[in-house]
């Protein structure tokens, strides 16, 4: 079942995606070269204690057991890498997922950044990076009341093999409002004028996972880290959005102020 957030309700949806934001922008400003993984995650932990009155949660921390408070997946990793020892390089491309609660509604929001800038990767990664993001912008821009859910699938899917890149197919952006996790689920493939009409007060997790070469993923027997099965580069980007009568509403705005986003879009 969809479940729709009232206008007087809204309020809270932007109060805990802006903290998410902030969070993840704080975190994408700890990556460098020489940083491990698990130092950027106990930055999180701490770095949500000082949001608001104090009470903010990870909504990854012991989510099916998971032990990190965000998600940090390295070049072929796709999604949930667990942080730890892993030193960061100069080319690597780290993808950040925080999600997490405030007096009981979840945001949810993701990006991928290169270690180093944008300047450290290769022309075919910055062609990966571009493709993620604007499949992910497109997406978002053609979100109002009365499409199909599909219809913004359908978008997404045909904006990363356009780039040249592939959509993985096993994990879905969702529903997300006072729970992490809700319906509907949001694939990033689909034929369009199928599924959920969007309504006004929906409230997803549009999240675009790519491949820069085939599709297929596998599960590292860590149990969580989902990996490229060609070990080739993968990137994701996500921000949570209210269907509003005029458009989605971008709850998780990360800032533009990094050199790397400024870079992507050239090539
Ligand atoms: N932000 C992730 C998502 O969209 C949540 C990961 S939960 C974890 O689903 F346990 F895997 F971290
Ligand atoms: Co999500």
């Amino acid at each position: 079942m969809i479940k729709l957030i009232a206008p007087e309700e809204m309020i809270h949806m932007r109060t805990v995606g802006r903290m998410m934001a902030n969070l993840l922008n704080a975190c994408c400003d700890r990556v460098r070269p020489g940083v491990t993984t698990g130092e950027i995650d106990t930055f999180a932990r701490a770095y949500l204690t000082t949001l608001g009155d104090g009470t903010a949660c990870s909504g990854c921390l012991g989510y099916n057991g998971y032990p990190g408070v965000l998600c940090i997946s390295v070049n072929e990793e796709v999604i949930h890498g667990i942080p730890g020892a892993r030193v960061l390089q100069r080319g690597d491309i780290v993808s950040l997922d925080v999600c997490g609660s405030y007096h009981g509604y979840y945001g949810d929001n993701t990006r991928t950044v290169v270690v180093g800038g944008a300047k450290a990767a290769t022309t075919e990664v910055r062609r990966l990076l571009r493709v993620t993001r604007q499949s992910l912008e497109t997406a978002v821009k053609a979100i109002r009341p009365g499409v199909h859910l599909s219809d913004i699938s359908y978008l997404v899917e045909k904006t990363v093999a356009e780039g040249g890149c592939t959509v993985v197919r096993e994990y879905t952006g969702h529903g997300v409002g006072r729970h992490l996790h809700e319906d509907p689920p949001v694939p990033n493939y689909g034929k369009p004028g199928k599924g959920p009409i969007l309504h006004e007060g929906m409230t997803l997790a549009i999240e675009p996972m790519v491949n820069l070469g085939k599709a297929a993923v596998r599960v590292l027997s860590d149990g969580w880290t989902v990996v490229s099965r060609d070990g080739l580069p993968t990137a994701h980007f996500e921000y949570t959005v209210a269907v509003l009568k005029d458009g989605a509403e971008i709850l998780t705005p990360w800032y533009e102020v990094d050199p790397w986003s400024a870079d992507w879009m050239k090539s």
